[in-house]
């Protein structure tokens, strides 16, 4: 059998379930990867139980998939998602020193359960079986893997920026994390300023080489005592699934009621969960500018903001929203109309389809990341319209997205007056200029699909770590 079985890690698994929806990038693209080649899907099933994390797996089959969840005990889930997961990696890897807690405790959490989730692991692994593990949740699986004697091959993807070496050295012990992070045979990357972040942390703290190959940016690592590659992988979306539903579903019957209620107004779209990472107060801050220094929208253009809750017992995440709603609230109140109202925000999600059909709809996206891994929305967003009368996406140049979609309008997500000037524009854009930005970003969209993402990291993990192309 030379075709290895494919069994991927992830801390956030979408289990395909009813009235289940996954907002986040990541169980998004890893679904769509999976869809046709199958495989195994082991992780959290986004169940929090009394007590102790639950013993073994729950498996489901679902076609070629099968999935393989755990449930976690309230500690575990406390210490290692809340705590070390998402209150000290996430803002670290996004940037935000100001805003990482650091304790002993939830680090000791985090080490545990993924311990926790190797021991469940292991006992279903074969030894063809080729493993993908994803995100900074799981950053020490694969050491606690080979531990355990498991000598696959393993991958490592990261769906986050990853900082430079000034910034994660804020982390205590971090030469720890990253000598987990070097126990894989591939790490991938979004983009090649996440690559060079980790290149110059081997570099400038352990004793380690780095060997750069290629333009488009991978490198041979030799360090602490393993040889690994690392390399750029840009995510992206099954674009030729979401042409085709965004054709129909711009005629569904949400999208029919969204046309309607806009009564002839252009619409401005953005879709996000609710996470500091993604700007959404500058954005606001933006609109508000823009009926301000371009008084002729008032009344003409809405702004539609999905901001589904995320990580909701987080303070900053409790922080955000009470901001954002606020700030909503005062936008409108100020240039609200009796009969139009500047800002749709809504604290739920929405299913694909219905997403597809809004973006139809929506003149602008409006993508403003202070700095994001990727960013999928903006990605969708493009390919969604409808080619013949296309909108156009504003897109922050700290999203990983810009460094593939320099043909949206970048902006810089701080600069609020330039990107009120930003939307001006892509309002004003004549349809020659939107037909040709909008056929350029596809381009890159179909070549680099997400099948084409899932391809490329396989190829290389199976070749990985000592034989790489040198282009
Ligand atoms: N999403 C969704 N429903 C929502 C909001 C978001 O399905 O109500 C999806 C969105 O379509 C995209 C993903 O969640 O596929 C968000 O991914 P992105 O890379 O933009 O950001 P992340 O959430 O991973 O930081
Ligand atoms: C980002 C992360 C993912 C995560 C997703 C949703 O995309 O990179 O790992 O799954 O956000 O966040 P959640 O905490 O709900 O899994």
């Amino acid at each position: 059998n030379i075709v290895s079985r494919l069994v991927v890690v992830s801390n956030r698994v979408a289990l395909m379930e009813e009235g289940k929806q996954a907002a986040g990038g990541l169980a998004v693209a890893i679904l769509a990867a999976l869809k046709k080649t199958g495989g195994i899907w082991f992780g959290w099933s986004g169940n929090v139980v009394d007590g102790e994390s639950q013993a073994e797996p729950t498996r489901t089959d679902a076609g070629k998939l099968t999935y393989a969840t755990l449930d976690l005990g309230r500690r575990d889930h406390e210490e290692y998602y809340n705590g070390f997961a998402n209150q000290t990696l996430w803002p670290l890897f996004h940037y935000r020193l100001g805003l990482i807690s650091v304790n002993r405790r939830t680090r000791e959490g985090y080490e545990r359960v993924n311990a926790y989730f190797a021991d469940k692991l292991e006992p279903l692994l074969r030894t063809d079986d080729m493993i993908w593990v994803h995100d900074y949740h799981l950053i020490p699986f694969g050491d606690e893997l080979r531990r355990r004697g498991c000598s696959q091959r393993m991958g490592f993807f990261l769906h986050t920026p990853f900082p430079p070496p000034e910034l994660l050295t804020a982390l205590p012990n971090h030469r720890d994390l990253i000598r987990e992070l070097c126990a894989y045979d591939l790490v991938g990357f979004h983009t090649a300023t996440d690559l060079r972040g980790f290149c110059d942390y081997i570099r400038t703290e352990t004793d380690g080489t780095v060997e750069q190959r290629g333009a488009y940016g991978s490198a041979m690592i030799r360090a602490f005592g393993r040889t690994l590659m690392a390399k750029v992988f840009p995510i992206s979306i099954d674009t030729e699934a979401l042409e085709s539903l965004a054709r129909t579903a711009g005629r569904s019957r949400q999208a029919e009621r969204l046309r309607e209620s806009l009564v002839g107004r252009r619409l401005i779209i953005g879709v996000d969960r609710l996470d500091y990472s993604k700007g959404l107060p500058q954005r606001f801050a933006a609109f508000e500018q823009l009926l301000e220094s371009y008084p002729e929208h008032c009344n003409r253009v809405s702004f539609l903001q999905v901001a589904p809750p995320s990580r909701e017992d987080v303070p900053e995440y409790i922080a955000i929203r009470r901001e954002l709603s606020e700030m909503a609230g005062r936008i409108n109140g100020r240039f609200a109309e009796f009969d139009w109202q500047p800002i749709r925000y809504l604290n739920r999600s929405f299913g694909q389809r219905v997403l597809a059909g809004f973006y139809r709809l929506a003149n602008v996206g409006l993508v403003t990341p202070l700095r994001d891994g990727m960013n999928l929305v903006a990605k969708e967003y493009v390919a969604c319209q409808d080619g013949d009368n296309p909108g156009v996406l504003v897109l922050s140049q700290f999203a990983g997205a810009a460094h593939e979609m320099g043909e949206a309008l970048i902006v810089n997500p701080f600069d609020i007056e330039g990107v009120g000037d930003a939307l001006q524009r892509a309002l004003t854009m004549p349809l020659g200029e939107r037909k040709e930005r909008h056929a350029a970003l596809m381009r890159t969209l179909r070549r680099q699909d997400i099948g084409w993402w899932r391809e490329s990291y396989v190829d290389a993990l199976t070749r990985a770590p000592y034989d790489f192309p040198v282009t």
